[in-house]
């Protein structure tokens, strides 16, 4: 074995060890907590369950089917229980139970009471009955309903079907401890077209029905300070922002920043090294 072999075979044992040490260090400052993907991934907000303490909903179902109820067509009439009010142009529901995360991501309101609709001389009987209000994101929400004519025990044809998508974008927060909104958009879904359709109508998915309103007080939890809450007054790119689920931005860091930065390092190590190596073979004497 010839010195110059040694040399070399030194010289390639130290840039390995030098690649290695590359590749722990830059492992380890990723993946320290001041790393770029931790300070990426801070959540400073903490999701809190919120109580209700009162709730009441308003909600007119749709005009147009109040109008054909109440009108010649089938000249019926609606009837309310269990609770249940109406003063044109709205059913309320109050006294709702439940509870949900201050980012609105989950939770629900469960209301009580039953409206009856008949006509046509008994050919149509629709009940449309409690109520329950599903979170399922900052402005998003659904409307589960008890739908359909009932048999003689009082089941309807579809139970907690989820009849409609809620709009809850702008609502109010006040102080923290209350949520409401006046006129929410709600829209069917193909389910609740077909619970109201029975033979005749025409519902479709995505038809508009009446806006809902809710009065919501709850504890426990402080709406007003949730990242998730949509202030009317804030900047567009603010709002942009706080809208953007949890998911997406854990989503977003996981794309392979070490892997690819260890890659990185590695070359630099490599490149550096055989620099070094190809300059002391020039600088050495041949043998
Ligand atoms: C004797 C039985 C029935 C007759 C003759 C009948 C007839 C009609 C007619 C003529 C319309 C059109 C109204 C308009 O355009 O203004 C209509 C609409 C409608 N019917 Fe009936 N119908 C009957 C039973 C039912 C039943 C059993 C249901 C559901 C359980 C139903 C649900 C609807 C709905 C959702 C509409 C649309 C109302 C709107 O304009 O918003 N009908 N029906």
């Amino acid at each position: 074995m010839n010195s110059e072999y040694m040399v070399k075979k030194q010289r390639s044992r130290a840039a390995a060890a030098g690649i290695t040490a590359g590749i722990i260090a830059a492992g380890s400052l990723l993946l320290s907590p001041a790393g770029p993907a931790a300070a990426h991934d801070g959540h400073d907000h903490e999701v809190a369950t919120c109580a209700v303490d009162s709730a009441e909903l308003r909600w007119g179902v749709k005009e147009s089917f109040r109008n054909y109820i109440s009108g010649s067509i089938a000249n019926g009439e609606w009837i309310t229980e269990n609770g249940v009010t109406y003063e044109t142009p709205a059913f309320s529901w109050a006294n709702g139970v439940g509870s949900f995360a201050s980012d609105l991501s989950e939770g629900s309101i469960e209301f009580t009471g039953d409206i009856h609709f008949t006509g046509h001389n008994g050919g149509l009987t629709l009940d449309v009955s409690n109520p329950k209000i599903v979170f399922t994101g900052p402005d998003a929400a659904q409307l589960v309903l008890d739908m359909g004519e009932a048999d003689e025990t009082g089941n309807v044809a579809y139970e907690r079907v989820v009849a409609a998508k809620v709009d809850l974008a702008g609502y109010d927060a006040g102080d923290g401890s209350t949520l409401t909104v006046e006129e929410a958009p709600v829209a069917l879904t193909a389910e609740g077209a077909d619970a109201f359709n029975g033979e005749y109508g025409d519902y479709y998915a995505g038809q508009e029905l009446d806006p809902l309103a809710l009065n919501l007080a709850f504890s426990g939890c402080d709406l007003a300070s949730s990242e998730a809450t949509p202030a009317p007054s804030e900047e567009p790119e603010e709002t942009e922002e706080a809208k953007v689920p949890i998911s997406e931005d854990v989503e977003e860091s996981e794309f392979p920043w070490l892997p690819v930065a260890i890659g990185g390092v590695a070359l630099i190590v490599i490149g550096v090294t055989t620099g070094m190596l190809i300059a002391g073979n020039k600088k050495k004497p041949k043998a």
